[in-house]
């Protein structure tokens, strides 16, 4: 390849376009699904095919630390480090496995009960900004609900909301430092896993029959109680960035047709479980995933073109691009409920898929129809420009103001936010001109 081409893809745009990074994964994509980009020495994965392809081949693991000095907690205190390196997102094998089944057995024991629990808890932070004239549709709702929700499962006492929201906010800072975002205070990490020491002390003289107390009770598959605290403090972040991302960047995404989707829900028991699902692909909430061969692995079959991967490279699968994949979904840009295909990757794919699914939509799901309930004349505050969190992998939308009486006014989305209809094709545009670097 030209280094002149070489020269015009830039790694960095790439990551910190998060706001608007489609029309770079379009070009991306369109040259080649599995690129090496020498600059980062990644492969920068875009295709929905590979992407599915290499997340359930076990020769490609999880353990991504990077422990070769260049990590900038490599000097940090152990608890700290292990905090930000380590945890079931982390591991491969047995080790993963056995924590994974404890979550999903007391996720599926609880199941039964959460349709009941979410509905109440969404009852009640609407019955909290009900009359106003607006509220914030991030800070007033997706937070307060994606917290209360995480919180129940983990069995954290739920009526000290002040609290809770302290705890949420050490664990901000705890999920940007995981997903590699390090411009914060690192020290509300550790406060975070005293806190949680705290807890699992408090439960060790009477265990509940929620998470926390299913891992104390199963504590043998844990090398000691900092992992314990360590897998909590992840999965109290996990439940949380997520859905609130979901939940703050979607419904901007509904506003401009609010009212349509009102009458589409009270028409169809079944349209807020498909928008719920068409949120989750519009909106991917873990831009990406990290992944690093054990081995040498030939791609270059299956995938056409120099796709020889070998031991030790790192890939970044870019689980938006997947998502907005034309071979799989037709018109990927716009929103539309009633797609036939649903194989979108929000919660991953393959041995690390996320256990939460089932409880993060309908959490999803249960939001959306009680906000069309509740609010059928929502509308964004168009004098409000909301706010966005910078971390490239996890940040969304941390502020947008709406209206319950406004209507459908088209909201004035954030500086190249989402919400309008993406277009496609444009690396040309924007100088992105792709091609194998491999060197
Ligand atoms: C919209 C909401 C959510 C999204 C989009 C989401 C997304 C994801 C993704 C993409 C992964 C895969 C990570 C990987 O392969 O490396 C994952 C893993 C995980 N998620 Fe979620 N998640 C959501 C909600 C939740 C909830 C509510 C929980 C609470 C139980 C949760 C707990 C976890 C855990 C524990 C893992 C690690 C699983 C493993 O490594 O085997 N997530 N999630």
């Amino acid at each position: 390849m030209s280094q002149d081409a070489q020269s015009q893809f830039s790694f960095s745009a790439l990551v910190r376009s998060y706001r608007d990074p489609h029309p770079i994964y379009a070009a991306l994509r369109a040259h080649d699904g599995i690129f090496f980009d020498a600059s980062s020495q990644f492969w920068l994965v875009t295709g929905h095919a590979a992407t599915t392809a290499i997340l359930s081949d076990q020769r490609f693991s999880s353990d991504v630390r990077f422990e070769s000095g260049a990590s900038p907690q490599a000097d940090a205190p152990s608890f700290l480090r292990d905090a930000i390196e380590k945890g079931i997102i982390f591991t491969d094998g047995e080790a993963h496995r056995r924590v994974q089944n404890v979550i999903l057995r007391v996720l599926g024991r609880m199941g039964k009960e959460a349709p009941a629990n979410i509905t109440a808890m969404v009852r009640q932070i609407l019955a909290g900004v009900r009359g106003g004239e607006a509220f914030d549709l991030v800070k007033d709702f997706a937070e307060p609900l994606s917290l209360l929700v995480v919180a129940q499962l983990l069995g954290l006492p739920l009526e000290d909301e002040a609290h809770l929201r302290k705890l949420a906010a050490w664990s901000d800072t705890h999920g940007d430092a995981v997903s590699g975002y390090l411009r914060v205070d690192l020290q509300d990490i550790t406060r975070l896993g005293g806190h949680f020491r705290e807890v699992l002390a408090a439960k060790r003289e009477a265990p509940g029959d929620d998470l926390f107390g299913a891992f104390i009770q199963e504590d043998a598959i844990f090398v000691d109680d900092d992992e314990l605290i360590i897998n909590c403090m992840m999965i109290f972040g996990a439940g949380r960035v997520t859905t609130r991302k979901v939940l703050s960047n979607g419904i901007p995404l509904l506003l401009p047709e609010w009212s349509r989707w009102g009458r589409a829900h009270r028409g169809d028991p079944t349209f807020c479980k498909r928008a719920a699902e068409e949120l989750l692909r519009m909106v991917t909430p873990t831009r990406y995933l990290l992944r690093c061969a054990t081995e040498d692995v030939e791609l270059s079959e299956q995938f056409p073109g120099d796709h020889l991967i070998y031991e030790g490279e790192k890939l970044m699968l870019f689980l938006e691009a997947a998502n907005r994949d034309p071979a799989v979904f037709a018109d990927p840009d716009v929103f539309d409920p009633d797609r036939t295909t649903t194989r979108h990757m929000a919660f991953g794919f393959g041995p690390h898929y996320c256990p939460g699914a089932k409880l993060a939509r309908l959490e999803i799901q249960i939001a959306l129809e009680l906000l069309l309930e509740t609010f059928p004349a929502l509308g964004a505050d168009a004098t409000f420009a909301p706010r966005w969190n910078p971390n490239p992998n996890l940040g969304g939308i941390t502020s947008f103001r709406v209206c319950p009486f406004r209507g459908a006014a088209a909201p004035r989305t954030a500086e190249g936010g989402q919400g309008v209809e993406l277009p496609t094709g444009v690396g040309a545009e924007l100088g992105i001109n792709v091609e194998s670097s491999r060197t």
